[in-house]
């Protein structure tokens, strides 16, 4: 399959479905306290989602997938199933990731939330692995190589003594939730596929305070630390621009 290059409209409307996705995360934020479960924050998502900003939740009935949030707390990777039994704590860090289709275009992206009052090391890896997601971002532009997000990524988080997740990856994204390219958070700069004006894919680096290594639980959906360390992760969906790129998942919160 070919790398798909969308048309000036077409980026209209991932820019439409972005800005909902990215709506999602401001919305749930306030909710975001000690107290509450995952499974409420879910169907707070979702009720915002189809009642308010009338789009589709896409990951529900995703390959089984029954959420509209993948909420992951501290030592999950990746893909936490939202219940009513996990309920936040001070001192938890947890990602909320989320993806709207509207008109059929997806947004996706994801943040991480400190839970009440963290420790220090956690702070330190929920803010170097955000800056890791933009330093991915910030060398995409026509002509530059998917490789060079990778190692920017890596660079910086191992500059940081953290490991990068090699089994899970970014993705090209638009009227399909998962399409090619694969965007890797590691890697060599000047390799892989060339970058051209009107491609779309997510950055979505998941960073671990220990080593690399992940196993998925029996649920068949979380994905863990093998060390049982934390993990953190941050994504956007982005378009290649003329001169650059554009944040399609922008929020109100961010400075870049
Ligand atoms: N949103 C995730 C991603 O960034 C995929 C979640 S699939 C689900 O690609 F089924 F677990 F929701
Ligand atoms: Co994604
Ligand atoms: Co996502």
């Amino acid at each position: 399959m070919k790398i798909s290059v969308k048309s000036k409209n077409d980026i209209d409307k991932m820019r439409v479905a972005g800005k909902l996705a990215a709506e999602v995360l401001e919305m749930i934020s306030p909710h975001v306290v000690p107290g509450i479960s995952t499974g409420e924050l879910d169907e707070i998502c979702f009720n915002h989602i189809v009642n308010v900003q009338k789009a589709i939740p896409a990951n529900v009935g995703y390959n089984g997938y029954e959420k509209t949030i993948c909420a992951s707390l501290n030592q999950v990777i990746c893909h936490g199933i939202p219940s009513n039994e996990k309920v936040l704590k001070s001192g938890d860090i947890l990602n909320i990731d989320v993806t709207v289709v509207k008109d059929g275009w997806h947004g996706d992206t994801s943040k991480m939330f400190l839970v009440g009052k963290c420790a220090p090391h956690n702070e330190r890896l929920v803010k170097v692995t955000q800056e890791c997601l933009y330093k991915g971002i910030e060398v995409v532009k026509p002509g530059a190589f998917l490789g060079d997000i990778g190692n920017a990524i890596q660079t910086h988080a191992e500059k940081n003594h953290y490991s990068v997740v090699e089994d899970y990856c970014g993705h090209g994204i638009g009227t399909v939730y998962h399409e090619e390219p694969q965007v890797l958070h590691y890697g060599k700069a000047g390799t892989g596929i060339k970058l051209k004006e009107g491609m779309c894919f997510t950055i979505e680096p998941m960073i671990n305070q220990g080593r690399k290594f992940s196993k998925v639980l029996k649920d068949g959906w979380t994905v863990e630390t093998k060390d049982g360390r934390n993990s953190a992760q941050w994504e956007h969906t982005i378009s290649v621009t003329k001169d650059g790129y554009e944040i399609l998942t922008k929020r109100s919160d961010e400075y870049v």
